[in-house]
């Protein structure tokens, strides 16, 4: 590996959750400033810098069948691309990626990317480096400002993780929990509303665990910061994700019967339906507290839509305790939810737990989770038919004068009609599939 000028062009591929989709936006601002310009997507870069996930072993995988596949490009067409790795595989397996592959010329972890043109500098001269301290010095001031956005961004409130779920590799690879200052977060919305913004989702691996003080030195939780940031008359809508049950307090179940810009969607993680599995795993709740939790949400925001995110097949699941795990799916009626078979991550204490659970079962348990969630998803979404919502305008669709955006549901609705990517339009519903549904434009709310 040895470059000797500066990259002309670059490209950001981020994998994984939608904090790795921030960073992703950070570092390609990062890079512009440098003067360096994006490619789209399919053409060559002479920088390409990969955003990995550690999540799981196939998104690990997925990293090293990237680097592969742009050297072999590279090759074929004479060139030889400057390769990044960031994101959690930079972080949990920085030397091994420099000593397996050659063609990478910086590591660079979550919490260190913003030295990464100190880096670049030293690419040039031909040096790889690595970089995945988790520096005191805060990594959001040394970036540069937000730039442009679509009408809905994401702001990274939270960062890191301390609840250590037995399975999981986030607070090895994103280290403890912090909480960004107010001020900081409340300029940045700021900006990214000026910028275009008109949805803003705040993020966290725990994002309502967020303490902070506000103005006036009172210390608040998630919910202060919803309400202060609600304030901002351009924006149109708020969002937060992902939290954990434990986290959810009184005041942020209460804004979403009172903060009309905070949107009817709750994503709710709970892994299982089995107390003794959740034991297991160290999510220190149970399904019914879980399903009071719930309950109280609907309480305070009766239309709300519910998600989470399940595991089949931990270690010692039986079919059992399966079975408690569609039992809480048929308690709730998720309208959206995501669902994993468990894999085993080198160094958590799950990955040595005795009864590991054959691929054929988890790939059996899957498909029938699935089948369940997918059928409360389609009954969500046909309950909207005839109906008419508020729809975000986000982008164009496939066919001519379609155009795409989300209901407060965080639904993906289809429609045609006279609009603007950024207008905030009334839909009448007529379709719905499980992924989508379909309408035509009734009025133009807010432009
Ligand atoms: N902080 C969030 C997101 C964690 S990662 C939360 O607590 O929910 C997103 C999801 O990936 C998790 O909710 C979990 O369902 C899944 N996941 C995490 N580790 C996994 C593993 N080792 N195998 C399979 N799924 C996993
Ligand atoms: Fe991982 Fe659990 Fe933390 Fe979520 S709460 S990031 S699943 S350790
Ligand atoms: Fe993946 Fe890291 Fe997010 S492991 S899910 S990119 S925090």
């Amino acid at each position: 590996m040895k470059y000797t000028s500066k990259p002309r062009t670059y490209r950001v591929k981020s994998f994984g959750c939608q904090m790795n989709v921030y960073d992703g936006e950070r570092m390609a601002e990062l890079l512009a400033a440098q003067g360096i310009t994006p490619v789209p997507e399919g053409e060559d870069a002479d920088l390409v810098v990969l955003n990995t996930c550690h999540i799981r072993e196939k998104a690990t995988e997925k990293v090293y069948s990237d680097i592969g596949r742009l050297v072999k490009a590279g090759e074929e067409a004479g060139r030889k691309p400057m390769i990044a790795v960031a994101g959690c595989v930079a972080q949990a397996e920085g030397e091994e990626i420099m000593a397996r592959a050659p063609a990478v010329g910086m590591v660079v972890g979550p919490q260190a990317y913003h030295r990464l043109p100190e880096m670049l500098d030293r690419a040039v001269k031909g040096q790889r480096s690595t970089d995945t301290d988790m520096p005191e010095d805060a990594k959001f001031a040394a970036l540069p400002k937000r730039r442009k956005v679509a009408p809905t961004a994401f702001l990274t409130v939270q960062e890191g993780c301390d609840k250590f779920c037995t399975y999981c590799v986030v607070p090895y690879t994103r280290g403890a929990e912090i909480s960004r200052p107010f001020n900081d977060l409340v300029e940045e919305a700021a900006k990214l509303v000026e910028a275009g913004a008109r949805e803003i989702t705040l993020l966290g691996q725990n994002v309502n665990a967020w303490s902070g003080e506000d103005a006036k030195g009172r210390a608040i939780g998630l919910d202060g910061l919803i309400r202060e940031l609600a304030k901002l008359p351009d924006l149109a809508r708020l969002r937060y994700t992902t939290s954990h049950p434990n986290d959810v307090t009184d005041g942020l179940i209460a804004a979403h019967g009172e903060v009309d810009k905070l949107m009817p969607y709750l994503h709710l993680p709970v892994q299982s339906g089995s107390d003794r599995v959740l034991k297991a795993m160290n999510r220190s709740h149970t399904a019914e507290s879980y399903l009071k939790l719930l309950e109280r949400f609907r309480e305070a925001r009766p239309d709300i839509a519910l998600s989470g995110d399940f595991i089949v097949g931990f270690p010692g699941e039986t079919d059992a305790e399966f079975e408690e795990t569609l039992s809480l799916v048929d308690a709730v009626g998720y309208a959206q939810a995501f669902s994993f078979k468990y894999s085993a991550r080198p160094g958590t204490p799950a990955a040595s737990m005795d009864g590991h659970v054959a691929k054929e079962v988890m790939d059996e348990r899957l498909q029938r989770l699935q089948a369940a969630l997918n059928r409360d998803q389609l009954a969500f979404n046909q309950a909207s038919v005839g109906k008419t919502c508020e729809v975000l305008v986000e982008r164009k669709g496939k066919l001519a004068g379609q155009w795409l955006g989300k209901s407060p549901w965080l639904q993906s609705v289809f429609f045609e009609g006279d609009a603007a990517i950024g207008d905030i339009v009334r839909v009448e519903l007529a379709e719905a599939g499980p992924n989508s549904l379909a309408g035509r434009v009734l009025e133009r709310v807010s432009a």
